[in-house]
């Protein structure tokens, strides 16, 4: 799945870049320092902006398509960020199979957004992942550390209008 970039405006403040700062000259003379950087980034800003990116290519002295191209790799890099709530809808086989393509649809008609987005408050954040391991329970969703099974699309109004009180 093609990642989807934030268009939400970039509000990093100052100690998050210097905090940044020392993470890059912490790792500036390893090899292969994209990776740790991007890892440790990612916990001080929450998700890998565009703006972000680019301190850590100029830090690194790497072209930023590098730095870029990494952070688009891993499933683990988000470059979108989390909302207060991140619903998490598993689309791994058993799920998928047991309609978790409906659920996603219909949060993503609820909040407006589609996976991988933000809404623009930053209350609600939308992903989809892999199988949680939860497959008895398919369809599956979390919202933060709630897991929520045996899913049906009638379920999804009233569960997130527990969270949007
Ligand atoms: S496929 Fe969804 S929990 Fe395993």
């Amino acid at each position: 799945m093609q990642k989807k970039i934030s268009s939400i405006p970039f509000n990093g403040t100052a100690e998050q870049e210097a905090k940044l700062k020392e993470i890059i000259a912490k790792h500036k003379d390893d090899p292969g320092a994209v990776m740790p950087v991007l890892q440790e980034a990612q916990e001080v800003y929450g998700y890998l902006p565009i703006e972000v990116q680019k301190m850590i290519a100029e830090g690194l002295s790497v072209p930023l398509e590098e730095v870029y191209g990494v952070s688009t790799f891993y499933s683990q890099f988000s470059l979108t960020p989390k909302g207060q709530y991140n619903i998490s809808v598993c689309l791994g086989t058993a799920c998928y199979v047991k309609g978790a393509g409906k659920i996603i649809e219909r949060i993503s008609e609820i909040l407006g957004i589609g996976a991988e987005e933000c809404t623009a408050d930053g209350r609600f954040s939308l992903t989809a992942c892999r199988c949680i391991g939860a497959c008895g329970l398919a369809p599956v969703m979390t919202v933060n550390d709630d897991v929520y099974g045996r899913l049906e699309v009638e379920d999804i109004d009233g569960i997130l209008a527990k969270y949007m009180a």
